[in-house]
């Protein structure tokens, strides 16, 4: 169990494609995992990607907190959550521009425009087949984790730079917007 050092953007490894793993089953694998889950909880994040932690590997983890998902049908609660080896295709034509953050791009958010429903597919650390058809908060972070394995970093993906911002920022103009 450790905390392992996350990249910031800027740093080549996030911008390389990862490789499969051969074996998701391997202990290495699985210490690798729980580092990974233990370094996304101690930063708050709500997913995390092996690239991030400096491992060239199709490996990402995350979770869906009660107070992110949408409440759709196929976006409830989520625990936390181990996909290896993912694919992933986008369901339809609906597209829509949510907020993200990324721990590798510390204190900054944007709108970045999404796929709201996504089909995935990997295993878990024990070969068990882990995904389903999600949507929202779920699909969202699943296709934002997924990216990070092919080396692309949300602000690839924006369309509208006026939703880009920090953090504090965006939090105080929100609260004036309503009249807090
Ligand atoms: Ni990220």
């Amino acid at each position: 169990m450790a905390i392992l050092k996350i990249a910031r953007m800027g740093h080549p490894i996030l911008l390389q494609r990862a490789a499969p793993v051969p074996d998701p089953g391997a202990a290495e694998i699985r210490r690798l995992v729980d580092d990974m889950l233990d370094t996304m909880e101690d930063a708050s994040g709500a997913g995390l990607a092996a690239p991030q932690v400096h491992v060239p590997l199709r490996i990402f983890v995350f979770r869906a907190p009660a107070e992110r998902v949408t409440g759709d049908a196929d976006d409830r609660q989520v625990g936390n959550t181990v996909v290896i080896n993912p694919v992933l295709e986008a369901i339809g034509e609906d597209v829509r521009l949510r907020w993200e953050g990324c721990l590798s791009i510390p204190g900054l958010r944007a709108a970045v425009p999404r796929a709201w429903r996504v089909r995935y597919s990997g295993v878990d650390c024990d070969g068990a087949p882990v995904g389903g058809e999600v949507s929202g908060f779920h699909a969202g972070v699943v296709q934002h984790e997924y990216d990070h394995l092919d080396g692309i970093l949300y602000p690839m993906r924006m369309t509208d730079f006026s939703r880009f911002g920090f953090v504090e920022e965006l939090a105080r103009a929100q609260m004036q917007q309503a009249g807090a």
